[in-house]
């Protein structure tokens, strides 16, 4: 069988299809969210069938969205299950295993938490976590993420556009980048001891991309706040750019003129570049990039799949880089 998916027309693979019924609850919740005018019933009706939908373990508060209208916000892929999510991380201030960061970041303190946005901007400010948590309706995305160490996961993701953030303080015309700066405290954080990269870890924008809607400031996962190890309380998501590109546990927004230096680009620089799109075209020096393993897909027979453009993003973000030659700009 041969069908049209968000990545063109492929052949799926049993793991490819979505169950059944989430796909269904899917479809349904979307017909209810465009039906939303027939009536408040539908959309309550359609938000329910959402958090059955994606509903996590009940550990932590929860934290609802609805369904995101913005284009290529919710992808169909499988959802990677919420123990692998939250179990598989890369969370460096926490150690450099995967497991480090789930077994560790319990001592990560989420209350009180302040992001101050600065630089060029009109009305810079210091934002509570309260206030930034109802600064605009939370939103669920479905995401595909792909680490550069060629691993993915598909996840639900609870937040809204990066833009809202930066609107409210009012860019200058100056601002051409966005630096994202995410907290460093020793008594916190055992991973600091190791000089694996420069503290405080920061990753960095160009304003276009930092504005566009698919640009995620998540709060949440699964209906429910951020574990600490995934960047409680709250962390940029750029799906079509490598994980390291989405930063955790965010203290500073910074809008600058000139293009930052991110942690892991002063740390090798030949190969984590500043735009770090996802392109299986353009292999890391030591490794290629053109497949990736699914988490939660292992076993002999499990295929890889195969690295799609801007992680499948293409048709949202590719105008972004009209021109550029993405060779130079890795
Ligand atoms: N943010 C901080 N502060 N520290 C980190 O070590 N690792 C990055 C990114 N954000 C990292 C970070 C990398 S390499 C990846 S792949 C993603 O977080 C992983 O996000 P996840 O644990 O939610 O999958």
């Amino acid at each position: 069988m041969v069908i049209k998916t968000d990545r063109g027309f492929e052949h799926p693979t049993p793991s490819d299809i979505t169950p059944r019924e989430v796909f269904e609850s899917r479809r349904r919740l979307l017909q209810g969210l465009a039906l939303g005018a027939a009536g408040p019933s539908m959309a309550l009706w359609a938000q329910r069938d959402a958090r059955a939908m994606t509903a996590g373990p009940g550990k932590l508060a929860k934290l609802p969205g609805v369904a995101s209208t913005i284009e290529g916000a919710v992808v169909m892929d499988k959802l990677t299950a919420y123990e692998h999510v939250a179990g598989y991380n890369n969370y460096y201030e926490f150690g450099v295993e995967k497991t480090d960061p789930a077994r560790t970041a319990h001592t990560l303190r989420t209350r009180p938490w302040t992001v101050a946005v600065e630089g060029e901007c009109a009305k810079p400010r210091t934002f509570g976590i309260e206030e930034l948590l109802k600064l605009a309706p939370m939103e669920e995305r479905i995401y595909r993420l792909r680490c550069v160490e060629g691993w993915s996961m598909v996840v639900p993701w609870v937040g809204y556009s990066v833009s809202n953030i930066l609107r409210a303080v009012e860019p200058t015309g100056k601002a051409k980048f966005v630096e994202f700066v995410t907290l460093a405290d020793r008594t916190q954080m055992p991973g600091l001891r190791s000089s694996v990269l420069d503290w405080p870890y920061k990753e960095g924008l160009r304003l276009d991309e930092a504005m566009h809607p698919l640009t995620l400031m998540a709060f949440g996962l699964y209906g429910e706040v951020l574990p600490n190890q995934n960047g409680a309380p709250l962390r940029l998501v750029v799906p079509w750019k490598y994980g390291f590109k989405s930063a955790k546990s965010i203290v500073k927004i910074r809008l600058l003129e000139k293009q930052p230096r991110s942690s892991w680009e002063q740390a090798i620089a030949s190969e984590y570049g500043f735009y770090s799109n996802v392109n299986p075209k353009v292999d890391h020096p030591r490794w290629s990039q053109a497949t990736e393993r699914r988490i939660g897909e292992d076993g002999v027979f499990q295929r890889k799949r195969p690295t799609l453009m801007f992680n499948g993003y293409e048709a949202q973000v590719g105008q972004l880089y009209a021109g550029m030659d993405l060779r130079k700009f890795y």
